[in-house]
Order: C-alpha cells, then structure tokens, then sequence
C-alpha cells in the first residue's frame, strides 16, 4: 500500500521543541508498506509503486495513536458516586465507604463472560475508530487469583477483531480485596498470580500506590515480582497526595509512573533520571475536578510525557481520543504538536513498544489520516474524531474518507 501526497507527522523530533517540530514533518510526503511494516518514508516523488494508493490530499499522517493507561475491562457503572461527588464527596470518600473500585469488582465479578467481552470491545472498536492502533488495558477489577486471570483470558476475546491491539497488564494491587487480608492477598500476587498472569498473557504490571490503596512496601513487592516475571511495570503515583510515588516509580526502573498531579520537583528529577514516562491523565483530573499535572516542569527537566484516557467507571467515563488531546493541551499544558507526540512516540515508551509510535522505516505499518493538514486543529475543534483513515499493521481498518468532520 501507498500513502501519497500526505504531511507526513514521523514524531521523529525532540518532545520540548516549539511549533511543529516535535512532528519532524516530511511535507508532501509518502509512506509504503509491506505487509504489516513500514518500507519507505520520503518525498512521494521518489516512492515506490504499489497495489493500493491512496492520495492524501495534502492531510496529515501521523503514527497510529496509542493509549497507554486504560481499566476498559469492567461491568456496570457509577454515574451515582460522579453526582455524589459532584455534590461534594470526595473520590476516596467514596472508596473509604464500599464504594469506588470495590462497588465495580462486585459488578465485575457477577457479569457473565459474554458481557464483559462485548463492553470490552465496544470500548476498543469506539478507540479505534478514532485513530488509536494500539491500547493498553488494566485488570484490577477481579481481586482475586482466578478473576484477575479472567479479565486476562476475556481481554484477548475482547480484542479478537476490534481493531486494536490490547496491551494487558496485570493491576492486582488495584484495592485490598474484602475477602482476605491484605498480606495473604500481597503473597498471592508476588507468588502465584503474577508468574500465573504473565503465562496467560499480561505484558505490564500496575499497582495503586496512594492512601487507602496500598503502600510503598507493597507496590515495590509486586512490582518487583512483576519485573521476575518479565512484566513491564507501570505506578499509579501521587494522584491525591505526595507520596514520593514518582521516586518509587523511578527506583524500581517502571516504564511509566501514570497520574503524578501531586508530583513533586524531586519526583520531576527522578523520572527525568531513570527515563521513567510521565504518563499525564487530565480527563481524570477534570472528571474529579482535581488540578491535573503540568507538562511544562517534566519537559524542561528532560522528562518524556504521555497522555492516557484512564478510561474507567469511576475516576474517568469520558470516550474521547479528541478530548484526551484538547485536555492535554488546555488542561496540562501541552502544544497541539506535543499532545499528539505524546499520544504516539510518548506513549510508545511507555509501554516499552520499541515498534511503533513514530513513522520509521521498518516499524510496524499503524498509522492514522487525518481530515486536517494542521496539528493545531486536533485540540482546537475537540469533541469530533478527525480520524478519516486508520490503518493497522498494514491493513485498512477504517475509511471514513468524505464523511469525516470538515476542517477549516
Ligand atoms: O487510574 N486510581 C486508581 N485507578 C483508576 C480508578 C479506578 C476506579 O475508580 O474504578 C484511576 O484513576
């Protein structure tokens, strides 16, 4: 296939740099792919010639987006704890009283398989459709050995035809289970279920270090058995209060440290050190109505951002990769060419995708076309999907080619 006549987004450039250039743009550009790579990247007078050619008509070409922090997998909902809060409970309030992530493990856990499939890959065909090739999805909603393992096993049903590769990682210290203490629980994780979930198939581990969640002893437990298993580990750090989580993060060299909108300059340093991602979550600040975190402090200090969904049932319901991008730009701080490196390159490293995130020759063949040639308009008119082609590992997913929104 060839992609001809396109601006050409590589995200080769450096994330810190002003304008455009974090989108190192090759203008009248061409891709070529072969299979599910990617075999030419130039001026499209010099591309080769293909079967199928697709003129871009001048619109911008940018690596297929990546969202490295959902909890898409779950049953039911909690439009009532949003009104509560709305009406001024706090998030761990609610959790403090049964509510929170227990009331969806009590969902989760009474939904049949075929439910939390189809929920499941709802949630990723709407992701698709927007331009997102590659998604990571959390467990966490189980709480014990065999429901963990089984949003792990219906993750991959889930996934089977919606367009999206699910990168699944294993969140078992998500909250304490209510059925066994939280020590029995910790020794299962470390012992059992991490070695258990990397065979059925998780490719990250996670957990929630916070106050009512779990505390820094025990994220580096787990997060240390995760690593033994060969997980890539993940830290939800400093969401409601400073809790050197972005220090931890980096200490225990995770991949991404995910929320940090209670980071502190130290905690800046450390990730900006060990080349641990700032993973930026502003849908979930705003939906909470918390202050989301700053891009600025992490770039200048050398810091790598990306932006996440954090799609789930309580702390963030909101569907919108346009959204995600207007927010990382109006809420955290962040440059329409930034928020979509950080959607793409950014989120590549933080899951440790070493082939893909940006258009290279001989990385995997994900890209999306958008209906605008200007970065800037992505965020600027948010709310609408401006993806009008996606195409995954080579293979058109999605032509929405003369019915996408109009630019301009
Ligand atoms: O990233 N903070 C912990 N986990 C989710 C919320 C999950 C839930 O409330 O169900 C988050 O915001």
């Amino acid at each position: 296939m060839l992609i001809t006549n396109a601006r050409i987004a590589t995200m080769t450039g450096a994330q810190g740099a002003e304008g455009e250039k974090p989108l190192a743009i090759v203008e009248g550009g061409a891709v070529a792919t072969d299979g599910d790579r990617i075999v030419y990247v130039g001026h499209s007078s010099g591309a080769p010639g293909a079967e199928q050619v697709i003129d871009a008509q001048g619109a911008l070409l940018a690596p297929g987006l990546i969202d490295p922090h959902t909890h898409l997998i779950f049953a039911g909902d909690r439009a009532g704890e949003h009104a509560q809060r709305l009406a001024g409970a706090s998030y761990l309030d609610i959790a403090r009283t049964g509510g929170g992530i227990h009331s969806t493990v009590r969902a989760t856990r009474a939904a049949s398989d075929e439910q939390l499939i189809a929920g499941a890959r709802e949630r990723l065909q709407r992701l698709a459709r927007s331009g997102v090739t590659s998604a990571e999805v959390k467990t966490g909603y189980g709480l014990s050995i065999q429901d963990e393992l089984r949003l792990l096993r219906l993750l991959r049903e889930a996934a089977r035809g919606a367009g999206c590769e699910v990168i699944p990682t294993l969140l078992a210290l998500h909250a304490a289970p209510t059925e066994i203490d939280r020590e029995t629980w910790l020794h299962q994780v470390v012992e059992d279920l991490t070695p258990e979930a990397a065979r059925e198939g998780a490719r990250g581990c996670d957990a929630f270090l916070e106050q009512g969640a779990f505390s820094r002893d025990e994220c580096r437990l787990a997060l240390e058995a995760g690593a033994r298993a060969g997980l890539v580990p993940h830290l939800h750090a400093d969401q409601f209060s400073s809790s050197a989580g972005a220090q931890l993060a980096a200490d225990l060299d995770c991949a991404s440290a995910d929320h940090l909108e209670r980071i502190t300059l130290d905690g800046i340093l450390a990730l900006a050190r060990a080349g641990t991602v700032a993973v930026l979550l502003p849908l979930a600040a705003w939906f909470l109505r918390e202050k989301p975190a700053q891009a600025a402090p992490l770039l200048e200090a050398g810091a790598v951002v990306a932006l996440g969904s954090n799609i789930n049932p309580g702390s963030q319901r909101i569907e919108s990769v346009s959204l995600l991008l207007a927010a990382g730009c109006l809420l955290c701080g962040l440059t329409p060419a930034q928020a979509l490196w950080a959607c793409t390159a950014g989120a590549a490293r933080a899951l440790r995708l070493e082939d893909r995130g940006q258009i290279r020759q001989g990385l995997r063949a994900d890209l999306v076309l958008f209906s605008t040639r200007d970065p800037a308009h992505l965020p600027y008119h948010a709310g609408v999907e401006h993806a009008q082609l996606v195409v995954q590992a080579g293979r058109v997913l999605h032509d929405f080619r003369g019915t996408a929104p109009r630019c301009g």
